[in-house]
C-alpha cells in the first residue's frame, strides 16, 4: 500500500481567504501536538496516522498577508515551545504553506549554481532528491529487532529488518508500509553513528520516485558532512552519470536518530534508470562488479591475476550482477578486461581507439580527473577502492561508477596525495604488485590518452574546481546545514558500540577553512591549492616537452 500526497491538494479547500498551515514536528510527549499562532491567536493543527509527523489545518479567515509562527504543545495543549522567529508568506495570495519544519527558518534554499562544465546528464533529480531542502525520514520498526541490529553492526550477512517508511519534504509526503532496512557500509560500521540501506518493494510499484534502493550515509569521517555532497556536485558538473545526494533527518520510532546524506545505491534499478531509461530488467543488464580494498591490504588494482574467478579475492572484486557470465565463472568478463589491460602496450599508437572500444574512456578520464582534483585518496587512483565497473550491454563498453565520497577535499594525512599528478601516478607504478595499470598505462604512459586527460583536467580545474565556482555553494551549504549538524551532535549514541571521532560544531566550521584533527586540509584551501597547481603542472609539462624538442 502506498500513499502519495502530491503538494497539498489533498488538504486545500475552495473557501476564499483560508490558509492551510503545515509543519513537520515531533511533540515532546505522546499526546502533545502543534499549533500555529497568527496575530496572537493560537490554532491547533492535527495529524493522522498516514501523515505523522506532519501537522496541518485549514484556518478559516486566515490570510497570507499575516505573519505566523508554529508552537509546540504539551499533552494538555499548553505551549511548550514557540518558534524563535516569525514566518511570513512570500506570495501574499498563497492559500497554503509548503511543509515547513518546526524551528527551521528556511525550508527551500536558494543554492548558488555550480557551473556546468560538460553536458548535464542527470536523469535522477526527482522531488525526493531536491537538494535545496532538507527532508525528514520517519521510520518505525519493532524496537527490539531494530535495537538488536544496531547493537551488532559488524554482521554484514544479517538479514534486513522490516520497517515502515515515510519521507516528507516541502511538497511531498511519501509513505510505504514496509521497506527492508539494514546497516550499510564496511569501515563505517565501526562507528557509533551507523549508515543504513533502505530497499523498497519495486515489484509492488513502490519505487520511491525511481530510487528503489537508497543509502543513508552517516558521514562519520567528515566533520563538515559537506564533502560527499560537494563531490557529487563536481561529478554532475563534469557530466558524469552518478548517484545523487540530498540531506535528510532520520527519526526512528519517533526519536531523533541522525542527520544523513541520502544517496542512491549502485544496484540494478539505478543502472537501469541511469543507463537504460529504466527499460532493462536485472536479467537484461550487463555485469556489475563492486571493487573494495578492505581486506589484507589488497587493492582492486585491475591487475591480471590469472584466468579463473578463483584467482581473485571475492571481497576485492565482487560480482553484483551476472550479466553475460556463467554462475561458475562470474569474473570471466572482467578478467578479459584485465587481460587486455595487461597486454596493452602504451608505447604503440592507437591507444585511444583501442580503449574506446572497451571503455567509456572520456567518462573514465573525467572521473580520474575529479579523483585527482578532489584528493580522493580512498578511490581507485590512490587506493584501488570504492568503485564499480558496469558492462553496458547497449554500448558494449565498460562504464566506470564511483562511490563513497566522504574522504575527499583533503589529503587524508597522506603527503603523496598532494603531489603533481604524474608523481601520483608514478608512485603507483613503482609498486609492482600494486600497480594501478588503468592509470599508469593509459593516463601516465600513453601520449594520446595523456593529452586527452590533461585537457580534461585543465578544463575541470578552470571550469569548476576552483574557489570562484565552488565557494558560494560551500558557504550556502554551511548555512543550510549548521543547525542540523548541531542537532545531530545532541543525539546520545553512547549505548551503540563503535567509535566516534568526537567532532564538534567548531570542527564543522573549521574543517571548511583549515585543518582539524584527522583531516589535514580544509575544503576551501584544498580547492584553491589544486586550482592553482594543476594549470602550473600542465604548463610545466608542456615546457619540458618543448625543451626536449629543441
Ligand atoms: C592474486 O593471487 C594470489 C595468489 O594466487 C592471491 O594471494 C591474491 O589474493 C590474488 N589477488 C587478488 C587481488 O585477488
Amino acid at each position: 500500500m502506498r500513499f502519495l500526497l502530491p503538494g497539498l491538494v489533498a488538504l486545500a479547500t475552495t473557501a476564499l481567504a483560508d490558509v492551510t498551515y503545515n509543519v513537520v514536528g515531533y511533540p515532546d510527549t505522546p499526546a502533545g501536538s502543534f499549533a500555529v499562532e497568527i496575530k496572537g491567536k493560537t490554532y491547533k493543527l492535527a495529524t493522522t496516522p498516514t501523515t505523522f509527523p506532519l501537522w496541518s489545518a485549514n484556518i478559516a479567515g486566515a490570510s497570507a498577508s499575516s505573519s505566523y509562527k508554529y508552537v509546540k504543545l504539551s499533552d494538555t495543549g499548553a505551549a511548550v515551545q514557540k518558534e524563535s522567529f516569525t514566518r511570513s508568506f512570500a506570495n501574499k495570495k498563497a492559500t497554503a504553506t509548503v511543509n515547513e519544519f518546526f524551528q527551521r527558518q528556511v525550508t527551500q534554499n536558494n543554492l548558488p549554481k555550480v557551473p556546468q562544465v560538460f553536458k548535464d546528464v542527470r536523469s535522477n533529480t526527482t522531488p525526493n532528491f531536491d537538494d535545496s531542502q532538507i527532508g525528514t525520514i520517519h521510520v518505525t520498526a519493532d524496537p527490539a529487532i531494530f535495537d538488536e541490529m544496531v547493537k551488532n553492526p559488524l554482521d554484514e550477512e544479517r538479514k534486513a529488518i522490516k520497517a515502515s517508511f515515510r519521507f516528507i519534504n516541502a511538497n511531498n509526503v511519501y509513505s510505504v508500509e514496509e521497506v527492508k532496512m539494514k546497516v550499510s557500509g564496511h569501515g563505517s560500521r565501526k562507528f557509533k553513528k551507523l549508515s543504513f540501506r533502505l530497499k523498497f518493494d519495486d515489484d509492488k510499484g513502490e519505487t520511491f520516485f525511481n530510487h528503489p534502493i537508497v543509502k543513508l550515509r552517516a558521514e562519520s569521517y567528515d566533520p563538515t558532512l559537506i564533502r560527499e555532497k560537494l563531490y557529487i556536485d563536481v561529478l554532475n558538473s563534469a557530466g558524469i552519470k552518478t548517484t545523487q545526494g540530498t540531506w535528510t533527518r532520520l527519526y526512528v520510532n519517533g526519536k531523533p536518530y541522525g542527520f544523513y546524506l541520502m544517496v542512491d545505491d549502485v544496484e540494478p534499478p539505478f543502472l537501469s534508470n541511469t543507463f537504460h531509461n529504466g527499460e532493462l530488467k536485472p536479467k537484461q543488464l550487463g555485469s556489475l562488479y563492486q571493487m573494495g580494498s578492505h581486506v589484507l591490504g589488497l587493492e582492486a588494482t585491475l591487475q591480471y591475476n590469472g584466468s579463473r574467478t578463483a584467482d581473485y579475492h571475492p571481497e576485492i572484486y565482487e560480482n553484483k550482477n551476472l550479466g553475460a557470465n556463467t554462475k561458475e565463472e562470474p569474473m570471466a568478463q572482467l578478467i578479459s578486461f584485465f587481460k587486455d589491460l595487461q597486454d596493452f602496450n602504451p608505447a604503440l599508437p592507437g591507444g585511444a581507439a583501442y580503449w574506446n572500444e572497451r571503455l567509456n574512456l572520456e567518462d573514465y578520464l573525467r572521473q580520474m580527473a575529479v579523483e585527482y582534483l578532489g584528493g580522493t585518496w580512498d578511490g581507485y587512483w590512490w587506493k584501488g577502492n570504492n568503485y564499480f565497473m558496469y558492462f553496458n550491454p547497449t554500448t558494449n563498453v565498460w562504464q566506470w561508477l564511483p562511490t563513497d565520497f566522504d574522504s575527499t577535499f583533503s589529503n587524508g594525512n597522506l603527503k603523496d596525495v598532494e603531489v603533481p599528478y604524474k608523481q601520483f601516478a608514478a608512485s603507483r607504478l613503482r609498486r609492482a604488485n600494486k600497480d594501478h595499470p588503468l592509470i599508469t598505462k593509459l593516463i601516465y604512459k600513453n601520449k594520446e590518452i595523456n593529452a586527452q586527460f590533461e585537457k580534461t583536467l585543465l578544463t575541470l580545474a578552470k571550469g569548476v574546481f576552483n574557489p570562484k565556482a565552488l565557494e558560494p555553494r560551500i558557504n550556502a551549504y554551511e548555512k543550510m546545514i549548521q543547525d542540523e549538524v548541531k542537532w545531530d551532535m545532541t543525539i546520545d549514541r553512547s549505548k551503540n558500540p563503535g567509535k566516534t571521532l568526537g567532532y564538534t560544531i567548531d570542527d564543522f566550521h573549521k574543517s571548511i577553512t583549515g585543518p582539524v584533527k584527522n583531516v589535514n586540509n580544509g575544503i576551501k584551501p584544498w580547492i584553491s591549492y589544486r586550482a592553482k597547481d594543476v594549470p602550473k603542472q600542465i604548463a610545466s609539462g608542456k615546457n619540458a616537452l618543448a625543451a626536449q624538442a629543441v
